[in-house]
């Protein structure tokens, strides 16, 4: 499966060119965007036309990404006299980027639709591979489908309105990308400090190809795509936990707790890897503690393991009742469907957090 990556980065390789003229001038644009882009600014390609197309704005973040907003976008689509003519272009991140290609792809059996990814996380992950779907009885993604978009536009010119909370969120998935592909690209990026000006941008191509590669050997995530979900399914069994604490968690700081437990499994397995996967998890205590007051690690340490197994044994890639995770081997290579169990996750769990 290929997937249309198009950059703003006038000197890197535009991988196609949307035929944004053609669409606007037969009035094809639907516009989904993040409420807060009612009036931040907006970047790209559709700026000079932002205020001719009808729009539709929904709140950032997870309780977005519900049936009851669904059925509200599907509404003003069918209110605006959508069909499969027209173009769904979604602007946010991954939150509106995951609910907007599930709304356009179920539509009408499927209108075309444009990511315009506004965060870190939604550039290098969540607006490329076409997993798109929503939240069902407090369990992340469980409903929802694969359906490429017609195009991935990258604008970096988002990242400089992001807070040090969405930039470490997005920072999290894009030190994933590294530990289970690219040790390269771990070492370039260890000792990068988030918070200065222009420290991410460079690394948001080399991180999106990544994610474009692996997806390509396997779209439907039968095998290596499995690998993108390293640190995971802590990270999803932390989320149901905050839910039903109360607890704000996002979803790259629920990423980074769920990596440093599973650098603690994976060392267990590689003792040979151990302290170089130890020195990686203190590296990402590093970042997570930059935002203090919403890393939630006080609330971590107050739990126990036995409170996020129920959820971990409802994770999508569990089979036949047994949890299968990923591990890593050594930096920049992972290795999917191995299994776990409470007692393994458990003692790991004592060792890293208590
Ligand atoms: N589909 C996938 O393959 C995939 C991969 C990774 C993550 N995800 C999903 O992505 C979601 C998390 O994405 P997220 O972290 O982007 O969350 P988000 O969409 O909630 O955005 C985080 C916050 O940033 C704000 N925001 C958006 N753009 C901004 C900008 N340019 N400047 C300032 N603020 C801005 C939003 O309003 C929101 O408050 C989760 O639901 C996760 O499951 C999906």
């Amino acid at each position: 499966m290929h997937q249309n990556i198009q950059f703003n980065l006038p000197d890197q390789i535009a991988e196609s060119v949307a035929p944004w003229n053609e669409w606007l001038e037969t009035g094809r644009l639907r516009i989904l965007a993040d409420d807060r882009f009612r009036t931040a600014p907006v970047f790209g390609p559709l700026l000079p036309f932002w205020d001719q197309i009808p729009k539709c704005f929904i709140p950032g973040g997870e309780a977005s990404k519900s049936l009851d907003v669904v059925q509200k976008i599907w509404s003003w689509l069918d209110a605006e006299a959508t069909d499969r003519g027209h173009v769904l272009v979604i602007v946010g991140g991954g939150t509106i980027t995951d609910l907007g290609g599930f709304v356009a792809s179920t539509y009408k059996r499927g209108l075309p639709f444009v990511l315009i990814p506004t965060t870190i996380m939604g550039m290098i992950d969540a607006a490329i591979g076409g997993k798109n779907g929503i939240n069902y009885a407090h369990f992340k993604n469980q409903i929802g489908l694969f359906q490429l978009p017609a195009l991935t536009y990258i604008d970096d010119h988002f990242i400089s309105s992001l807070d040090a909370l969405e930039r470490t969120n997005g920072w999290m998935e894009l030190v994933k990308h590294s530990l289970i592909a690219d040790a390269a690209l771990w070492n370039d990026i260890a000792d990068i400090d988030i918070h200065l000006p222009d420290a991410i941008e460079p690394w948001i191509q080399p991180a999106a190809r990544i994610k474009k590669t692996i997806v390509a050997q396997d779209f439907l995530d039968q095998s290596v795509r499995k690998t993108l979900n390293y640190g995971h399914t802590l990270a999803h069994a932390l989320e149901w936990k905050a839910q039903e604490d109360g607890i704000p968690l996002s979803h790259g700081v629920a990423v980074g707790w769920g990596m440093i437990w599973s650098n603690g499994w994976s060392g267990s397995l590689q003792p040979t890897e151990s302290r170089s996967l130890f020195q990686v998890s203190q590296k990402i205590h590093g970042w997570l503690d930059g935002i203090p007051e919403n890393n939630q690690r006080d609330w971590l340490s107050a739990l126990n393991p036995r409170d996020v197994w129920p959820a971990i044994l409802r994770d999508k890639k569990n089979r036949n009742g047994v949890v299968l995770d990923v591990v890593l081997d050594r930096v920049g290579n992972a290795r999917w469907d191995h299994p776990l169990t409470l007692d393994k996750f458990s003692s790991i769990w004592k060792q890293v957090f208590q």
